[in-house]
């Protein structure tokens, strides 16, 4: 079987667009999570002809397969938990058309984020939604977890920017959804079931979306509070006059995390810090600044600095920008692990889930930093252990079952932008509850024998 399966996909792309030795399946067995899996083969389509003949073949034959863009995802999304073909979709990386009559662009699903952006930016154009891996991530794996980031109070995720899609189904059919048009009102919204649901459904192949023109100013603000509580709450008072293009905060932890990464930037030790990005026409601009920095000092921030020049923007964004990569720093004898680390509640609750969220990091004697998109009410975190101890893992997991539970109760949700994959599958009955009967019965129209991305999202 194995090598009639190598025959045929070479058959449909051509050989050297299929890799099957034990090194290259073993690259593609991971993405940014800790789960791993290695598939039977890889294979780089170039069209969606491709994508549906592999599909075709797939279908027929029962194997699974696991469409994959960038793998920058934390929840096992892109890994061939069930082997088979993993379709990397990395070579559809074309710009197809920039309609700007129309405000929009018609995209490969390889084309990576910023990528798109430095060509929009020339003509004076952007796509909002920025994830903390704009450098790396695709749009294919924007649209598939509905990825949101830092400019989501504004904009709006993802989702609100996909006017259009090319699916290819599981047997192979293709889909042509949406268009130009920005209303539509139509029934069934079939487009946007495709939008999050992980390759579960469909392999996309084609998105057109819509861009904005860039502002003619932006503006970064940076509030130190010594009370976390007081910061949380600035958020809900800025909201209630003005909205930034992000808010954005980070906890003591964090704080300290980056300050020992990066030496020269002294970072306030302090409780929280707030950064807000503005944007609009100068007015708008300063007008939002005046608004911000007289809220912060409301709220007993102790030295609120902003800026409009880009290199000094740079340089305020450098702590927030280093927060990922900066939280093995907190103890360096422990490991980062990506549980519970995009729980979401509604605005006026985020007081309540850093509260609850670090009583529960002392409770478990587990270090965690917080930081995040406050202005959507989504915390991230940085969860440590010894990842050597057993124990470790079993406190893990009662801590991410309180978070869940504390972010639910506080009427939120588990993930607010990050996604399911295998690592909250576990958690679909309890987020969908009735529901989840219906989601599944989705799943069997679309893909009647599970080939598609099997294990995720718990189906
Ligand atoms: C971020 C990723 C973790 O916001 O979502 O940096
Ligand atoms: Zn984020």
């Amino acid at each position: 079987m194995e090598e009639d399966l190598i025959k045929s996909l070479c058959g449909i792309v051509g050989e050297e667009n299929v890799k099957s030795d034990i090194v290259d399946r073993y690259c593609y067995s991971m993405d940014a999570s800790l789960y791993s899996s290695i598939p039977d083969v890889v294979v780089f389509p170039q069209t969606t002809d491709h994508v549906s003949e592999i599909m075709k073949f797939a279908n027929t034959n029962g194997i699974p397969v696991t469409p994959r863009g960038a793998a920058t995802g934390l929840c096992g999304g892109a890994v061939p938990l069930k082997g088979g073909i993993v379709i990397d979709l990395s070579k559809m990386n074309k710009i197809l058309e920039i309609d700007l009559d129309n405000f929009c662009v018609r995209v490969e699903p390889g084309v990576i984020q910023n990528e798109l952006n430095q060509v929009l930016n020339k003509r004076g154009f952007f796509f909002p939604p920025t994830p903390g891996s704009k450098k790396m991530c695709t749009i294919g794996g924007m649209i598939s977890t509905n990825a949101g980031g830092m400019t989501a109070v504004k904009y709006g995720v993802t989702r609100n920017f996909v006017l259009g899609l090319k699916v290819v189904l599981a047997s192979g059919e293709v889909l042509e959804l949406g268009g130009k048009t920005l209303k539509r009102s139509l029934g069934l919204d079939l487009l946007q079931l495709f939008v999050g649901t992980e390759g579960t459904l469909g392999i996309i192949t084609e998105a057109l979306l819509r861009i904005i023109p860039l502002p003619e100013e932006t503006a970064v603000i940076v509030a130190p509070f010594k009370d976390v509580y007081e910061a949380t709450k600035t958020v809900n008072s800025v909201l209630s006059r003005t909205v930034p293009a992000a808010i954005e905060i980070m906890d003591r932890g964090i704080i300290k995390a980056v300050n020992a990464y990066i030496k020269e930037l002294k970072l306030p030790e302090v409780e929280a810090i707030l950064y807000f990005e503005v944007d609009g026409t100068r007015e708008e601009v300063q007008r939002q600044i005046e608004i911000i920095v007289e809220t912060c000092k409301k709220h007993k921030s102790l030295n609120v600095q902003w800026t409009a020049d880009p290199e000094k923007k740079l340089m305020l964004w450098q702590g927030r920008e280093a927060a990922g990569g900066a939280i093995m720093n907190l103890d360096r004898r422990l490991v980062r692990v990506y549980e519970a680390e995009d729980v979401c509640v509604p605005i006026s609750k985020i007081p309540d889930m850093v509260k609850r969220f670090q009583e529960i990091s002392k409770k478990y004697g587990i270090p965690v930093g917080l930081y995040g998109h406050a202005g959507d009410g989504n915390i991230h975190s940085g969860v440590l252990i010894d990842v050597r101890n057993p124990e470790e893992w079993r406190k893990l997991k009662n801590l991410t079952r309180e978070v869940y539970e504390t972010a639910m109760s506080l009427g939120g949700n588990i993930s607010a932008e990050h996604g399911i994959g295998a690592l909250r599958a576990e958690w679909m009955r309890r987020i969908h509850g009735e529901g989840l009967k219906y989601i599944k019965k989705i799943k069997e129209a679309f893909d009647p024998k599970g080939i598609l991305n099997p294990g995720k999202l718990g189906m």
